[in-house]
């Protein structure tokens, strides 16, 4: 299963850090929405869903979390735990995030406006999205 990380470059000095994200420069899409998920409970686990169409890369810019990715066919766990790595997740890919140190703060770039048609939220229903995309080709 391919996973694609981005390194960002922190742009360091004597005052701290900075990091700057520019649209297809760092990362493959146009931003139409940011969202950031703070506060979670160490017990926790959110996501469980699968997107359609949208395209998103995930920074956790305070503390760590972990991600499970899953294509229906091969699972994976990405630890996030620095404000220079993101997670490039693409469509057609199931989610969990979990795992979240109490000062975890994970922001999300996201390539469309929230659109709850986009979300598939029933594993079964993903497994048979993937299995009716892989028949399509
Ligand atoms: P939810 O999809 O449950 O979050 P997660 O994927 O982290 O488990 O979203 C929580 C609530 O926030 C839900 O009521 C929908 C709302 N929401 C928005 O209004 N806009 C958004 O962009 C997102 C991601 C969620």
């Amino acid at each position: 299963m391919e996973i694609r990380k981005f390194n960002f470059e922190a742009h360091g000095d004597d005052r701290g850090q900075l990091v700057a994200l520019e649209q297809y420069k760092d990362f493959p899409f146009e931003v139409k929405r940011v969202y950031y998920i703070y506060d979670t409970l160490t017990d926790v686990v959110r996501g469980h869903h699968a997107h359609k169409c949208l395209k998103q890369v995930l920074i956790c810019v305070h503390g760590s979390c972990k991600i499970h990715l899953d294509n229906g066919h091969e699972t994976e766990e990405i630890l996030l735990d620095r404000p220079t790595l993101g997670l490039y997740i693409e469509n057609d890919m199931w989610r969990e995030m979990y795992d979240f140190s109490p000062d975890a703060v994970l922001l999300v770039l996201a390539s469309e406006l929230y659109d709850e048609s986009d979300y598939i939220r029933d594993y079964d229903e993903f497994l048979k999205f993937v299995e009716a995309k892989e028949s399509e080709k």
